[in-house]
C-alpha cells in the first residue's frame, strides 16, 4: 500500500511515523542510513521546525508537522520523546492511533501499563531502549513486550546492533541505567582523560585526537581477545609499575563506589519519572468523565 504522505520508499514496507527527533532519532537514522532502513520513515516532533528540515536535508526522511495524519498512516509508532513529555504526547496523540498499532516507547520511563492506558485498547505496546552507538552498528539495545519477542520490531534494530529481549519489565530500568547511559559515562570518562592529559603538560590538540583512538584500541582489544577487562587491567598493570600506580590513586579515590553511585541514581531517576507519569496519568483521569475512569489501571 503506497502511502498518501510520500514516506521514503525502500524494499521493505514497514511504515514507521516517529514522534521526536531529538538526539537519539538522529542516531537511529545515522544507523539505519549506514546498514539498511527498515522500511518507510516519516517524522514529527513538537515545534522545531529547523530540526525536521535538518533530518530531512542529512537523511533524506519525510518530516511533518500533521502528527494525526502520520498517525493513521505508519504501521509502527516510535515514542522518542523526553521521558516527562510521554504522557502528556500520549494525551495528545494517543487517540489518534488505532486497532493493530504497534506503539514502541524509547523512553526510560513510563511503563508499558502507564503508556497503554493511554491508548485505545487494541495498541501493542512495546519499550526499546538503544544507545548512541546504534548509529555505528553497535548499540546493545533492550526490548521488552507483554507479548515477548515481536519479529517486526526485532527487525527494526536487529540491523544498529546486540538486541536483548527482557522477560521481566522492571529489568529495563537498571539495564537503561547501565547500557542506555553508558555510553554517556564513557564519555565522561573520556573527557576527564583528555583534561588530566592537558594538565599534564600534553598538546590539547594532540591528547584530543589520541585519547579517543587509545579508548577505541583497548575496547576492541578486549571485545577481540576473549579476556576479562580484569585480566587484561592486570596485564597492563604490572605490579609497582606505573599503570598500578595510576590504579591504587583510583581505588582509593573508590572510583568503584562512585560508578556505583552513578548507576543508582540513573536507576533512582528513572522511578521518580515513573512515579512522576503515574501521577499525571491519575491526574488526567481524574478530569475526565465518568466513562473513562474504568480504563485506569
Ligand atoms: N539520547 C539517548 O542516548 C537515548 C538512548 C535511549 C533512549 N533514549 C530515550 O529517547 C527519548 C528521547 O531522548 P532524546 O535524547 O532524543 O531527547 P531530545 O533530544 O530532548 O528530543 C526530544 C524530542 O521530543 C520531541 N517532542 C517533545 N514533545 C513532543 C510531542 N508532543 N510530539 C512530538 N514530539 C515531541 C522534541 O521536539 P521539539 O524539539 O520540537 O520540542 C524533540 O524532538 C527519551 O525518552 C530517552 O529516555 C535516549
Amino acid at each position: 500500500m503506497s502511502s498518501d504522505l510520500g514516506y521514503r520508499k525502500e524494499a521493505t514496507t514497514i511504515r514507521i511515523g516517529i514522534l521526536g527527533a531529538g538526539a537519539i532519532v538522529k542516531t537511529l537514522l545515522e544507523g539505519w542510513q549506514r546498514f539498511g532502513w527498515p522500511g518507510e520513515v516519516m517524522v514529527t516532533n513538537r515545534s522545531n521546525a529547523a530540526r525536521l528540515e535538518a533530518l530531512a536535508a542529512s537523511f533524506g526522511v519525510v518530516t511533518t508537522r500533521d502528527h494525526a495524519a502520520l498517525l493513521q498512516d505508519a504501521e509502527m509508532v516510535l515514542l522518542a520523546v523526553r521521558p516527562g513529555q510521554v504522557v502528556e504526547t500520549l494525551q495528545q496523540d494517543g487517540p489518534s492511533l488505532h486497532a493493530g498499532h504497534l506503539l514502541i516507547s524509547l523512553a526510560a520511563a513510563p511503563d508499558c501499563e502507564t503508556i497503554a492506558a493511554l491508548l485505545p485498547k487494541e495498541v501493542t505496546v512495546v519499550r526499546a531502549m538503544p544507545n548512541l552507538a546504534a548509529a555505528v552498528g553497535h548499540s546493545v539495545t533492550g526490548l521488552y513486550s507483554q507479548q515477548g519477542m515481536i519479529g517486526v520490531v526485532q527487525s527494526l534494530f536487529e540491523p544498529l546492533g546486540t538486541t536483548v529481549w527482557l522477560d521481566d519489565e522492571a529489568a529495563l530500568t537498571p539495564f537503561t541505567a547501565l547500557f542506555g547511559s553508558g555510553p554517556g559515562y564513557l564519555y565522561h570518562f573520556v573527557d576527564l582523560l583528555e583534561e588530566g592529559g592537558v594538565a599534564l603538560g600534553l598538546d590539547r590538540d594532540q591528547v584530543a585526537r589520541f585519547v579517543a583512538e587509545m579508548a577505541f584500541g583497548a575496547l576492541t582489544y578486549l571485545k577481540e581477545s576473549g579476556a576479562t577487562p580484569a585480566e587484561l587491567r592486570d596485564e597492563v598493570a604490572t605490579p609497582g609499575g606505573v599503570t598500578a600506580a595510576g590504579i591504587a590513586a583510583l581505588d582509593a579515590a573508590d572510583l568503584r563506589a562512585s560508578l556505583l553511585t552513578c548507576l543508582r541514581a540513573a536507576v533512582a531517576r528513572a522511578e521518580q519519572t515513573q512515579a512522576h507519569a503515574r501521577a499525571d496519568l491519575f491526574a488526567s483521569f481524574a478530569h475526565q468523565s465518568l466513562d473513562n475512569a474504568g480504563q485506569l489501571p
